[in-house]
Protein backbone atom coordinates (compact mmCIF):
# COMPACT_ATOMS: atom_id res chain seq x y z
CA UNK A 1 0.00 0.00 0.00
CA UNK A 2 1.03 3.71 -0.62
CA UNK A 3 1.99 5.74 1.84
CA UNK A 4 -0.87 7.64 3.61
CA UNK A 5 -0.65 11.50 4.60
CA UNK A 6 -3.29 12.41 6.89
CA UNK A 7 -3.57 16.22 7.77
CA UNK A 8 -5.10 16.37 11.06
CA UNK A 9 -6.55 19.03 13.42
CA UNK A 10 -7.58 19.02 16.79
CA UNK A 11 -9.48 22.66 18.44
CA UNK A 12 -12.16 20.21 21.27
CA UNK A 13 -11.08 22.26 24.02
CA UNK A 14 -8.09 25.15 24.02
CA UNK A 15 -5.44 23.68 22.08
CA UNK A 16 -5.56 24.46 18.81
CA UNK A 17 -3.41 21.86 17.16
CA UNK A 18 -2.94 20.85 13.53
CA UNK A 19 -0.82 17.93 12.28
CA UNK A 20 0.13 15.87 9.27
CA UNK A 21 1.16 12.42 10.18
CA UNK A 22 2.23 9.35 7.93
CA UNK A 23 0.63 5.97 7.75
CA UNK A 24 -0.54 6.80 11.64
CA UNK A 25 3.05 6.18 13.21
CA UNK A 26 5.34 9.05 11.80
CA UNK A 27 4.91 12.83 13.31
CA UNK A 28 5.72 14.79 9.56
CA UNK A 29 5.00 18.30 11.68
CA UNK A 30 2.95 19.32 14.33
CA UNK A 31 2.12 22.38 15.77
CA UNK A 32 0.18 23.10 19.45
CA UNK A 33 -0.88 26.17 20.18
CA UNK A 34 -2.42 26.31 23.82
CA UNK A 35 -4.12 28.67 25.49
CA UNK A 36 -3.64 27.58 28.55
CA UNK A 37 -2.16 30.95 29.80
CA UNK A 38 -4.95 32.92 29.03
CA UNK A 39 -7.51 30.74 30.89
CA UNK A 40 -5.61 30.76 33.93
CA UNK A 41 -6.19 34.31 34.50
CA UNK A 42 -9.53 32.35 34.78
CA UNK A 43 -8.70 29.28 36.82
CA UNK A 44 -10.64 27.17 33.88
CA UNK A 45 -11.34 26.94 30.13
CA UNK A 46 -13.76 29.56 29.56
CA UNK A 47 -15.55 28.23 26.30
CA UNK A 48 -16.27 31.45 25.03
CA UNK A 49 -13.06 32.91 25.00
CA UNK A 50 -11.44 29.45 23.72
CA UNK A 51 -14.15 29.44 20.93
CA UNK A 52 -12.63 32.67 19.56
CA UNK A 53 -9.13 31.75 20.37
CA UNK A 54 -9.64 29.45 17.90
CA UNK A 55 -10.77 31.26 15.30
CA UNK A 56 -7.94 34.07 15.70
CA UNK A 57 -5.32 30.82 15.52
CA UNK A 58 -6.68 28.10 13.30
CA UNK A 59 -5.74 29.01 9.93
CA UNK A 60 -2.18 30.05 11.59
CA UNK A 61 -1.14 27.02 12.64
CA UNK A 62 -2.24 25.34 9.61
CA UNK A 63 -0.19 27.39 7.56
CA UNK A 64 2.54 26.92 9.71
CA UNK A 65 2.00 23.14 10.07
CA UNK A 66 2.17 22.64 6.10
CA UNK A 67 5.12 25.26 5.92
CA UNK A 68 7.11 23.24 8.60
CA UNK A 69 6.07 19.78 6.73
CA UNK A 70 7.68 20.10 3.60
CA UNK A 71 4.69 18.54 2.38
CA UNK A 72 2.30 19.80 -0.01
CA UNK A 73 -1.18 19.47 -0.14
CA UNK A 74 -1.18 17.68 -3.53
CA UNK A 75 0.52 15.01 -1.02
CA UNK A 76 -2.07 14.57 1.61
CA UNK A 77 -4.10 12.00 1.08
CA UNK A 78 -7.16 12.95 3.79
CA UNK A 79 -8.14 15.85 5.95
CA UNK A 80 -8.93 14.50 9.67
CA UNK A 81 -10.58 16.13 12.35
CA UNK A 82 -11.87 15.74 16.09
CA UNK A 83 -15.44 15.87 15.34
CA UNK A 84 -16.30 15.66 19.30
CA UNK A 85 -16.54 15.16 22.16
CA UNK A 86 -15.57 18.47 23.74
CA UNK A 87 -16.08 22.00 23.63
CA UNK A 88 -19.04 22.36 21.38
CA UNK A 89 -17.98 26.17 20.21
CA UNK A 90 -14.51 24.66 20.21
CA UNK A 91 -14.69 21.72 17.63
CA UNK A 92 -17.05 23.64 15.55
CA UNK A 93 -14.10 25.51 14.52
CA UNK A 94 -11.64 23.09 13.86
CA UNK A 95 -14.61 21.32 11.77
CA UNK A 96 -15.05 23.47 9.87
CA UNK A 97 -11.60 24.74 9.07
CA UNK A 98 -11.32 20.92 8.14
CA UNK A 99 -14.44 20.32 5.59
CA UNK A 100 -13.46 23.95 4.28
CA UNK A 101 -10.02 22.35 3.09
CA UNK A 102 -11.77 18.80 2.25
CA UNK A 103 -13.92 20.72 -0.27
CA UNK A 104 -11.08 23.34 -1.96
CA UNK A 105 -8.52 20.02 -2.18
CA UNK A 106 -11.12 17.47 -2.85
CA UNK A 107 -9.84 15.46 -0.17
CA UNK A 108 -11.79 12.73 2.01
CA UNK A 109 -12.97 13.79 5.20
CA UNK A 110 -12.38 11.63 8.20
CA UNK A 111 -13.97 11.78 11.63
CA UNK A 112 -12.21 11.15 14.61
CA UNK A 113 -13.28 10.65 18.20
CA UNK A 114 -10.60 12.99 20.60
CA UNK A 115 -10.35 9.58 22.86
CA UNK A 116 -9.47 7.37 20.17
CA UNK A 117 -6.71 9.88 19.13
CA UNK A 118 -5.67 9.81 22.93
CA UNK A 119 -5.93 5.73 22.53
CA UNK A 120 -3.91 6.01 19.26
CA UNK A 121 -0.90 8.31 20.78
CA UNK A 122 0.66 5.11 21.90
CA UNK A 123 1.04 4.19 18.08
CA UNK A 124 3.48 6.60 17.69
CA UNK A 125 5.83 4.76 20.57
CA UNK A 126 5.57 1.75 19.07
CA UNK A 127 2.42 -0.44 17.24
CA UNK A 128 0.25 -1.43 19.41
CA UNK A 129 -0.26 -5.06 20.03
CA UNK A 130 -4.14 -7.10 20.33
CA UNK A 131 -6.24 -7.75 22.76
CA UNK A 132 -4.63 -4.69 24.89
CA UNK A 133 -6.40 -2.85 27.81
CA UNK A 134 -6.26 1.08 27.50
CA UNK A 135 -6.48 3.05 30.60
CA UNK A 136 -7.69 6.55 29.35
CA UNK A 137 -7.49 9.26 31.99
CA UNK A 138 -7.90 13.04 31.09
CA UNK A 139 -9.56 16.06 32.20
CA UNK A 140 -13.12 14.50 30.70
CA UNK A 141 -12.18 11.00 30.65
CA UNK A 142 -12.04 8.33 33.02
CA UNK A 143 -12.50 4.67 31.62
CA UNK A 144 -11.03 0.96 30.84
CA UNK A 145 -10.96 -0.15 27.52
CA UNK A 146 -10.75 -3.20 25.99
CA UNK A 147 -9.71 -4.09 22.48
CA UNK A 148 -9.12 -7.21 20.19
CA UNK A 149 -8.21 -5.28 17.41
CA UNK A 150 -7.85 -1.69 15.38
CA UNK A 151 -10.85 0.44 16.41
CA UNK A 152 -12.64 -2.20 18.10
CA UNK A 153 -13.40 -0.41 21.46
CA UNK A 154 -15.37 -2.35 24.31
CA UNK A 155 -15.58 0.07 27.32
CA UNK A 156 -15.52 -2.35 30.28
CA UNK A 157 -15.46 0.24 33.22
CA UNK A 158 -15.59 4.38 33.35
CA UNK A 159 -16.35 7.18 36.25
CA UNK A 160 -19.10 7.56 37.70
CA UNK A 161 -19.02 11.06 38.54
CA UNK A 162 -15.59 13.13 38.00
CA UNK A 163 -13.00 12.49 35.31
CA UNK A 164 -9.19 11.96 37.18
CA UNK A 165 -8.10 15.06 35.49
CA UNK A 166 -10.95 16.67 36.67
CA UNK A 167 -10.67 15.80 39.87
CA UNK A 168 -7.22 16.92 39.99
CA UNK A 169 -8.05 20.02 38.76
CA UNK A 170 -10.05 20.99 41.57
CA UNK A 171 -7.81 19.22 44.21
CA UNK A 172 -5.03 22.21 42.71
CA UNK A 173 -7.87 24.89 43.38
CA UNK A 174 -8.58 23.69 46.60
CA UNK A 175 -4.75 24.43 47.49
CA UNK A 176 -4.95 27.74 45.83
CA UNK A 177 -2.55 26.43 42.39
CA UNK A 178 -2.92 28.34 39.36
CA UNK A 179 -5.08 26.09 36.13
CA UNK A 180 -4.50 23.81 35.12
CA UNK A 181 -3.38 22.35 38.60
CA UNK A 182 -2.72 18.77 37.44
CA UNK A 183 0.85 19.13 36.42
CA UNK A 184 1.22 21.26 39.88
CA UNK A 185 -0.25 18.72 42.39
CA UNK A 186 2.00 15.97 40.55
CA UNK A 187 5.32 17.94 41.06
CA UNK A 188 4.14 18.25 44.56
CA UNK A 189 3.07 14.74 45.06
CA UNK A 190 7.01 14.12 43.96
CA UNK A 191 8.28 15.84 47.35
CA UNK A 192 5.39 15.22 49.92
CA UNK A 193 4.47 12.46 52.24
CA UNK A 194 1.92 10.58 52.53
CA UNK A 195 0.54 11.70 56.08
CA UNK A 196 -3.15 12.64 55.33
CA UNK A 197 -6.25 9.98 55.61
CA UNK A 198 -8.01 9.68 52.82
CA UNK A 199 -10.12 6.84 51.39
CA UNK A 200 -9.56 4.64 48.41
CA UNK A 201 -12.65 5.43 46.53
CA UNK A 202 -14.94 2.82 44.74
CA UNK A 203 -12.74 -0.17 46.04
CA UNK A 204 -15.13 -2.43 44.96
CA UNK A 205 -15.33 -5.44 42.45
CA UNK A 206 -16.66 -3.22 38.96
CA UNK A 207 -14.30 -1.16 36.68
CA UNK A 208 -16.04 1.77 37.52
CA UNK A 209 -14.33 4.79 39.26
CA UNK A 210 -15.47 7.64 41.39
CA UNK A 211 -13.19 10.65 42.38
CA UNK A 212 -15.88 12.90 43.88
CA UNK A 213 -15.61 11.43 46.99
CA UNK A 214 -12.18 11.52 47.33
CA UNK A 215 -11.91 15.37 45.98
CA UNK A 216 -14.68 15.96 48.78
CA UNK A 217 -12.83 13.91 51.45
CA UNK A 218 -9.84 16.62 50.21
CA UNK A 219 -12.20 19.49 50.80
CA UNK A 220 -13.29 18.47 54.04
CA UNK A 221 -9.87 18.11 55.38
CA UNK A 222 -8.58 20.89 54.50
CA UNK A 223 -11.55 22.84 56.36
CA UNK A 224 -11.34 20.73 59.32
CA UNK A 225 -7.91 21.40 59.33
CA UNK A 226 -8.17 24.80 59.02
CA UNK A 227 -10.93 25.38 62.02
CA UNK A 228 -8.08 23.39 64.21
CA UNK A 229 -5.93 26.45 63.20
CA UNK A 230 -3.70 23.68 61.58
CA UNK A 231 -1.90 24.55 58.32
CA UNK A 232 -2.11 22.28 55.48
CA UNK A 233 1.00 21.14 53.94
CA UNK A 234 0.53 21.40 50.18
CA UNK A 235 3.15 18.57 49.11
CA UNK A 236 1.60 16.11 51.68
CA UNK A 237 -1.87 16.72 50.96
CA UNK A 238 -0.68 16.14 47.27
CA UNK A 239 1.22 13.06 47.96
CA UNK A 240 -1.64 11.48 49.44
CA UNK A 241 -4.64 12.46 47.04
CA UNK A 242 -1.83 11.16 44.34
CA UNK A 243 -1.42 8.12 45.79
CA UNK A 244 -4.85 6.98 46.57
CA UNK A 245 -5.98 7.88 42.43
CA UNK A 246 -2.42 5.65 41.50
CA UNK A 247 -3.90 2.81 44.25
CA UNK A 248 -7.60 2.42 42.59
CA UNK A 249 -6.17 3.21 39.03
CA UNK A 250 -3.46 0.62 39.53
CA UNK A 251 -5.74 -1.85 41.28
CA UNK A 252 -8.35 -1.75 38.66
CA UNK A 253 -6.28 -1.98 35.15
CA UNK A 254 -3.87 -4.73 36.80
CA UNK A 255 -7.18 -6.95 37.89
CA UNK A 256 -8.89 -6.02 34.02
CA UNK A 257 -5.65 -7.25 32.57
CA UNK A 258 -5.68 -10.23 34.60
CA UNK A 259 -9.14 -11.19 34.33
CA UNK A 260 -9.61 -10.74 30.21
CA UNK A 261 -6.10 -12.38 30.02
CA UNK A 262 -4.01 -9.40 28.32
CA UNK A 263 -0.54 -9.03 28.38
CA UNK A 264 -0.68 -5.30 26.75
CA UNK A 265 -1.39 -2.26 28.14
CA UNK A 266 -1.53 1.23 27.06
CA UNK A 267 -2.27 4.57 29.04
CA UNK A 268 -3.69 7.17 27.34
CA UNK A 269 -4.85 11.07 28.08
CA UNK A 270 -3.47 14.26 29.48
CA UNK A 271 -3.22 12.62 32.94
CA UNK A 272 -1.10 9.67 31.74
CA UNK A 273 1.72 13.04 31.75
CA UNK A 274 1.44 12.26 35.45
CA UNK A 275 4.68 10.89 37.14
CA UNK A 276 3.48 8.99 40.06
CA UNK A 277 1.14 7.14 37.79
CA UNK A 278 3.89 6.33 34.71
CA UNK A 279 6.60 5.41 37.81
CA UNK A 280 3.62 2.80 39.36
CA UNK A 281 2.39 1.53 36.08
CA UNK A 282 5.81 0.96 34.81
CA UNK A 283 6.98 -1.00 38.10
CA UNK A 284 4.11 -3.31 38.46
CA UNK A 285 3.71 -3.96 34.55
CA UNK A 286 7.84 -4.75 34.77
CA UNK A 287 6.75 -7.36 37.85
CA UNK A 288 3.53 -9.02 35.99
CA UNK A 289 5.29 -9.30 32.83
CA UNK A 290 2.58 -6.95 30.53
CA UNK A 291 3.91 -4.92 27.73
CA UNK A 292 2.89 -1.03 28.57
CA UNK A 293 2.77 2.07 26.27
CA UNK A 294 2.26 5.29 27.24
CA UNK A 295 2.51 8.30 24.91
CA UNK A 296 5.64 10.35 25.28
CA UNK A 297 5.05 13.75 27.34
CA UNK A 298 4.24 15.67 24.03
CA UNK A 299 1.35 13.52 23.24
CA UNK A 300 0.02 12.96 26.24
CA UNK A 301 -2.29 16.27 26.55
CA UNK A 302 -4.33 17.10 23.32
CA UNK A 303 -2.26 17.31 20.30
CA UNK A 304 -3.12 16.48 16.47
CA UNK A 305 -0.68 14.17 16.18
CA UNK A 306 -2.54 11.43 17.92
CA UNK A 307 -5.68 12.56 15.53
CA UNK A 308 -3.59 12.16 12.41
CA UNK A 309 -2.60 8.16 14.10
CA UNK A 310 -6.14 7.03 15.37
CA UNK A 311 -7.25 8.67 11.54
CA UNK A 312 -4.90 6.65 9.69
CA UNK A 313 -7.00 3.43 10.65
CA UNK A 314 -10.26 4.85 10.31
CA UNK A 315 -8.82 5.86 6.79
CA UNK A 316 -7.96 2.08 6.22
CA UNK A 317 -11.58 0.87 7.26
CA UNK A 318 -13.05 3.56 4.93
CA UNK A 319 -14.45 5.80 7.62
CA UNK A 320 -15.71 9.01 6.12
CA UNK A 321 -18.07 11.63 6.46
CA UNK A 322 -19.37 14.69 4.37
CA UNK A 323 -20.00 18.56 4.61
CA UNK A 324 -22.79 17.31 6.84
CA UNK A 325 -20.73 16.75 9.56
CA UNK A 326 -21.56 18.09 12.95
CA UNK A 327 -19.57 18.59 15.91
CA UNK A 328 -20.91 16.33 19.23
CA UNK A 329 -20.21 17.76 22.70
CA UNK A 330 -20.64 13.99 24.36
CA UNK A 331 -20.48 10.81 22.38
CA UNK A 332 -19.00 6.95 22.92
CA UNK A 333 -16.25 6.14 21.72
CA UNK A 334 -16.64 4.53 18.33
O1 LIG B 1 -6.23 15.00 27.59
P1 LIG B 1 -6.20 16.40 28.06
O2 LIG B 1 -5.14 17.31 27.53
O3 LIG B 1 -7.58 17.08 27.80
C1 LIG B 1 -8.76 16.37 27.82
O4 LIG B 1 -9.03 15.67 26.82
O5 LIG B 1 -9.43 16.43 28.87
O6 LIG B 1 -6.11 16.32 29.65
C2 LIG B 1 -6.06 17.47 30.43
C3 LIG B 1 -6.07 17.04 31.88
C4 LIG B 1 -6.20 18.21 32.84
O7 LIG B 1 -7.17 17.89 33.81
C5 LIG B 1 -4.80 18.31 33.46
O8 LIG B 1 -4.80 18.82 34.77
C6 LIG B 1 -4.41 16.85 33.45
O9 LIG B 1 -4.86 16.36 32.22
N1 LIG B 1 -2.95 16.65 33.58
C7 LIG B 1 -2.37 16.07 34.65
C8 LIG B 1 -0.98 16.10 34.41
N2 LIG B 1 -0.76 16.71 33.21
C9 LIG B 1 -1.98 17.04 32.71
N3 LIG B 1 -2.92 15.53 35.76
C10 LIG B 1 -2.07 15.01 36.67
N4 LIG B 1 -0.72 15.01 36.52
C11 LIG B 1 -0.14 15.53 35.42
N5 LIG B 1 1.19 15.53 35.28
ZN1 LIG C 1 -7.79 15.21 25.53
Amino acid sequence: MNDVYILAIESSCDETSVAIVKNGHEEISTVVLSQMDIHANYGGVVPEIASRCHIENITLVIDETIKKSGIKMSDIDAIAVTYGPGLIGSLLIGLQAAKTLSYIYNKPLVPVHHIAGHIYANNLEKTMKFPLIALVISGGHTELVYMKDDYNFEIIGGTVDDAVGEAYDKVARVMNLAYPGGPRVDKLAQIGNDVYKLPLPMDDSSYNFSFSGLKSAVINLKHNEEQRGNEIIPENLSTSFQNRVVEILSKKTMRALEEYNVKNLIIAGGVSANKGIRDKFTELCFKNNIDLTIPKLCYCTDNATMIGAAAYYAYKLGRRADLNLNAKANDQLN
